[in-house]
């Protein structure tokens, strides 16, 4: 039980450090959580029109998620923990980044933490799920609706995917539903902006 919980603090503890606002405090750029959307994530800092800062924050924050699970699959493997370890250590990951202890608690959506996680987990998943964002963005132009649209198939490609290109997981499943809802709970006001016809879109100006 206790090898299970440190995974899970160790899992939120790395979601937490947020590649937002470190790629921008190291580049000299405005803090994201200042303008745009005010959210610390790679869409808004790509706002300031800085695309290596943006790409950097896409990968920092991806790669953290990869690494939390990548790190619990690893020691579940090793200490024989149950499968639910691995998904409350990527549960943990996501709220990391959306909740993180560093930046009092208010983080970003979640996206590219998420697909991180998703990659470590399952890289088909991964990949399907990030081809579904990036169809949708360039149709749209929207990032926020590619990453609701990524959220909502994610869970439905795991399960139509299981038993045919990997192995099902229920507790996996589930934890990849927690996921999605949670990351399109923190799209509210992007919803709210999309209905109304004044969702900023990628590329355009604010
Ligand atoms: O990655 C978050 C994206 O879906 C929306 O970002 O800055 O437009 O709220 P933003």
């Amino acid at each position: 039980f206790f090898s299970s919980l440190a995974l899970i603090v160790l899992a939120y503890l790395i979601g937490s450090i947020s590649f937002a606002v470190l790629v921008s405090r190291c580049m000299g750029l405005q803090d994201p959580r200042s303008f745009g959307s005010r959210n610390p994530g790679a869409t808004n800092v790509l706002r300031t029109g800085n695309k290596t800062a943006a790409a950097l924050t896409l990968l920092g924050d991806a790669a953290k998620g990869w690494l939390a699970v990548w790190i619990a699959l690893l020691a579940a493997r090793h200490l024989q923990l149950p499968t639910l370890a691995v998904g409350l250590s990527a549960i943990a990951a996501f709220l990391g980044h959306v909740y993180p202890i560093f930046l009092r608690f208010k983080g970003g959506k979640g996206v590219a933490t998420a697909l991180g996680v998703l990659l470590a987990l399952q890289p088909w998943l991964a990949l399907a799920t990030a081809a579904t964002w990036l169809i949708v963005a360039y149709a749209s132009r929207y990032s926020s609706l590619a990453s609701i649209a990524a959220a909502v198939f994610a869970p439905l490609y795991y399960l139509f995917g299981g038993n045919v290109a990997w192995d099902f997981d229920t507790v996996i499943c589930l934890c990849i539903v927690v996921i999605s809802v949670l990351l399109i709970y923190r799209h509210h006001a992007n919803i709210g902006r999309l209905l109304a016809g004044k969702e900023s879109r990628i590329g355009g100006k604010k």
